[in-house]
Order: C-alpha cells, then sequence, then structure tokens
C-alpha cells in the first residue's frame, strides 16, 4: 500500500469528522442509500469509489444536508447533521456538470461566495478579500481573477471550485469526482493543492472514478455499489482488483493513449 509522504498519518482514535451509521436516501421514491456506514476521522484522506449510479454523490449530499436521509445518523464533528451550524468547518466542491447558464460571474465573485460563512452578514472584510485572493493564487488562477468563469477550460474551472472550497479554509473538504473532465496539466495542479492541505492537516473525502495522480495521497477507500458499502479499507490496488467486489470488466473508455487502467472497480 502507498504511504503519504511529507504527513503524518491519522491516529487511528482520532476524532470522527464524518460519522454515517445505517443511512438511507430515497430519490423519486427509489431507494438510493441503503444503509451506508462511513467514518473518515482527522486527517484521513478518504475515497469514496463505486460505478455510475451507485450513491456516491447521494452520500455526501447526504451528509452536507443536500438530499434528506430516511434513515440512520450522520453526525459532523460529533454533532448530529441537523444541529451542526458551523459550515465554515466544511468546504465542498460538487460535482461538476457541463451545463452552462445564467449571468457569468468572474472568477473572483465565484470564489468570494466560498468565503461568505466567514464574514459577519455578508460584509467583506480586509482579511476575506486577502484570504479570497490567497485561494486563487493557491490554484493558480490569480492572474485571471476578473474574468469570466465560462471562459474557462473545464480544469480551470474546476481549480475556481476548489479555490471556492478553500476560502473558508475549512478543516474538512468534500470533492466529488474533482478530476472528471479535468486535463492532464489541471490534474496535477489539482494533485499539489490537495496534497498541501493533506499536509496542514485538513480532513479529505472524495469521490473518484479512478485512484489515478491522487493515489499516494489516499488513506483508505470505500467502495460503494447499488447504495451499500461493499470495501471499506486499503485503497484497491491493480493486482488485487479481482479479489474485491464490484469488479467486473475493464473499462471501456479509455482515452487512446491514456494510462492503463488501475482498478476495475470504477468502471
Ligand atoms: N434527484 C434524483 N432523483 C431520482 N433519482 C436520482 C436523483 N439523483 C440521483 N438519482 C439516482 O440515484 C442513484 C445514485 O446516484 P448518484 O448518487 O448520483 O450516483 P454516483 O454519484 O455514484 O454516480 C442513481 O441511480 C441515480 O439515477
Ligand atoms: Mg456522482
Amino acid at each position: 500500500m502507498s504511504t503519504k509522504t511529507g504527513s503524518t498519518p491519522p491516529a487511528p482514535g482520532a476524532e470522527a469528522v464524518i460519522s454515517l451509521r445505517g443511512v438511507h436516501a430515497e430519490l423519486g421514491a427509489r431507494p438510493v442509500l441503503r444503509g451506508i456506514d462511513l467514518t473518515v476521522r482527522r486527517g484521513e484522506v478518504v475515497a469514496l469509489l463505486g460505478a455510475n449510479g451507485s450513491g456516491k454523490s447521494t452520500t455526501v449530499r447526504a451528509v452536507i444536508g443536500q438530499v434528506p436521509a430516511g434513515a440512520g445518523e450522520i453526525e459532523l464533528f460529533g454533532t448530529p447533521r441537523r444541529r451542526f451550524r458551523d459550515w465554515a468547518r466544511v468546504g465542498y466542491v460538487p460535482q461538476r456538470t457541463t451545463a452552462a447558464g445564467g449571468v457569468p460571474a468572474t472568477l473572483t465573485e465565484v470564489v468570494a461566495s466560498g468565503r461568505l460563512s466567514r464574514t459577519r452578514f455578508g460584509v467583506f472584510r480586509r482579511a476575506d478579500h486577502e484570504a479570497v485572493r490567497r485561494a486563487l493564487d493557491l490554484v493558480g488562477m490569480a492572474d485571471r481573477a476578473k474574468d469570466s468563469v465560462d471562459a474557462l477550460s473545464g480544469g480551470q474551472h474546476q481549480r475556481v471550485l476548489i479555490a471556492r472550497a478553500l476560502a473558508a479554509e475549512p478543516e474538512l473538504l468534500i470533492l466529488d469526482e474533482p478530476m472528471a473532465g479535468v486535463d492532464l496539466a489541471s490534474q496535477e495542479v489539482l494533485a499539489r493543492i490537495l496534497r498541501q492541505q493533506v499536509d496542514r492537516g485538513t480532513t479529505v473525502l472524495l469521490v473518484l472514478h479512478e485512484l489515478g495522480p491522487l493515489e499516494p495521497l489516499i488513506d483508505r477507500a470505500v467502495v460503494l455499489r447499488d447504495g451499500c458499502v461493499t470495501h471499506d479499507g486499503p485503497p484497491p490496488e491493480a493486482v488485487g482488483q479481482h479479489a474485491l467486489p464490484g469488479h467486473d470488466h475493464v473499462h471501456p473508455h479509455a482515452p487512446a493513449g491514456a494510462e492503463p487502467i488501475r482498478t476495475g472497480l470504477l468502471s
């Protein structure tokens, strides 16, 4: 198993930052989560894996309260989610969709929206403007601050969404498929940013389609299938993939010249 270089692994007894126990959710009268157990401890980097439609996005959306959980318990930083108010401690990067529309915002506006939770009544002070600038700088987009987000490539857009999540300096980062539709250069930038965050102790839950360049950062992988957890442990490795549930076929969508597929779990 790979180890994270330059960071301390979380203590086994560290505080649970995210805790789901027996979580069920229905969407459109269809059971989508069927008893999810998932714990992410302080300082951990956990990858949530599984085929399309297995319930990964629904799980993270249940954590942040965008999907109502029918049964089960969800806690954030030890507080039942329903009573949790400290959202500045949580940075969320939703799964990117290609659908555009509306009035295009500038990069600064988008990133500043991520800082609102740290302001009093939405009033930006100097420290808030500085945090926004710092976040744009971290993702290498400071020189584009005044540009409109619809002029960006997929990878640049993703970097802006991450800057938005970082603007509040969260202790917990939740990212839904941050590498999807992102060019290789931006993938490397994202991997570097995430490593910096992990090194400063940020806890990370990330939905991934394949481990790819983030693999060295990941402490533990949780694999979903049809709304149930089928694996919770070390990240699956290419050689061990046949032993794990969820493996069924070789990934069919690899572009020509792409890296060899590392795992068959995520088709
Ligand atoms: N708003 C919704 N209404 C009805 N069904 C939904 C909705 N959102 C997701 N689903 C269904 O829930 C299942 C899990 O979706 P999702 O959590 O997005 O999976 P993943 O992120 O693993 O691809 C899928 O079958 C999907 O079609
Ligand atoms: Mg999803």
